[in-house]
């Protein structure tokens, strides 16, 4: 990412936040080809256990297989194409997926084992009727998919140098405590712009600004103000908590014990984001983790998923605790919401063809190419 911008730049075209063939083709050229997260290890604990998972138009199995590997199979029968689950979590039973139809019935591991009823075709072999696979993959426990039939990165090089930044947090080995789905009506891109930049902080956030001294500058980072040095050696510039604070909390403080295995510095930012373009970014505090998935639902709509995930060993979790670790990114999660929403409705003024970036949204400038370049590959 630069932070070279230093002068204003035009933002995308205003239809592109609301056009349904221009939502089309960013479903083809993001949402089908790269990957996307779509929950973590921990909901998926025993055999059978599944999640379906929507990805624009499409819908995916995601299970535990009887060796224990997560399998993700296309949510369409063989048979006439009728969906097999329609529940958003569940578990198959005996490890039978049956289609609700005319009860074809397939193992977790994607082969078809029986057709009910007579079939007495001479030519029919069930081996060339198994689920349409999808490609499935893991970072940190979180599962990923990719509904390309032949994914042109492995996730590793899908995610980059973010996937390093939070290299120390035992995400493993965590699990979600408290989810919330917020459903806000802006498009994708709306809402990640908002996460990219922090222009807007001052005025929308005063209480995580308090948390966030750097905030109130309107930037994410201390190294782009002027006259930045780094503290220590590889110090890229975080925006870090302020003096006498250590998390995300209303107050800045951690009412639980720090996770194992982070460094001092780690510990002193308070904050470290890793982010996947688009669709998701997680965040670590000393204390907690934090993850939010953006779920595409049309051209004009997104569903968030937010998690906030303690240790799996964490023993007893207190009403208490959950609303102190939540209370904050519930806030700013609202105020951002609320946001997007009156931008959404704004740029379809039939004046307003297209925006400018000022130069600290430098972030909005990369994640623009990044999005052109995908759309040219189409
Ligand atoms: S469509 Fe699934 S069994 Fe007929
Ligand atoms: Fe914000």
């Amino acid at each position: 990412m630069s932070r070279a911008l230093n002068e204003i730049r035009p933002s995308l075209p205003a239809h592109w936040y609301y056009d349904d063939e221009h939502y089309q083709r960013e479903l083809a050229a993001v949402w089908y080809r790269d990957w996307v997260c779509v929950g973590h290890r921990s909901e998926l604990r025993r055999d059978g256990d599944y999640l379906v998972a929507k990805i624009g138009a499409q819908s995916v199995i995601i299970t535990q297989a009887p060796d224990g590997k997560i399998r993700a199979w296309h949510n369409t029968c063989r048979h006439r194409g009728s969906l097999l689950c329609k529940e958003s979590r569940g578990r198959f039973r005996n490890g039978r997926i049956v289609c609700p139809y005319h009860t074809w019935t397939y193992s977790t591991d994607g082969k078809l084992l029986a057709t009910p009823g007579r079939l007495d075709a001479d030519d029919f072999n069930h081996d060339d009727y198994s689920l349409f696979g999808v490609h499935v993959a893991g970072w940190k426990g979180f599962i990923f998919v990719n509904l390309s039939d032949t994914p042109k990165e492995s996730l590793d090089t899908f995610l980059g140098a973010e996937k390093l930044y939070l290299a120390n947090w035992p995400i493993e080995s965590m699990h979600s405590v408290h989810r919330e789905v917020i459903t806000v009506n802006c498009n994708w891109k709306l809402f990640w712009e908002n996460y990219s930049e922090c222009y807007h902080c001052p005025r929308l956030h005063p209480e995580l600004c308090k948390v966030m001294p750097v905030y109130r500058e309107a930037v994410f980072d201390d190294a782009d103000l002027p006259g930045w040095k780094p503290r220590f050696e590889g110090d890229r510039g975080f925006g870090r908590v302020a003096d006498g604070a250590s998390t995300w909390t209303m107050d800045g403080k951690t009412a639980s014990p720090d996770l194992k295995g982070l460094s001092e510095e780690e510990r002193e930012i308070g904050v470290v984001f890793s982010s996947v373009n688009g669709s998701m970014y997680v965040v670590g505090h000393p204390d907690y983790v934090r993850s939010v998935r953006i779920v595409p639902q049309g051209p004009e709509q997104i569903e968030l998923v937010v998690d906030w995930m303690l240790p799996e060993d964490f023993g007893e979790v207190s009403d208490d605790l959950i609303e102190h670790i939540t209370g904050l990114a519930k806030l700013v999660i609202r105020q951002d919401g609320e946001a997007c929403e009156l931008n959404q409705q704004g740029l379809k003024s039939p004046r307003f063809e297209q925006g400018v970036l000022v130069p600290q949204e430098y972030p909005l400038w990369d994640f623009h190419e990044w999005l052109r370049q995908r759309l040219n590959d189409l």
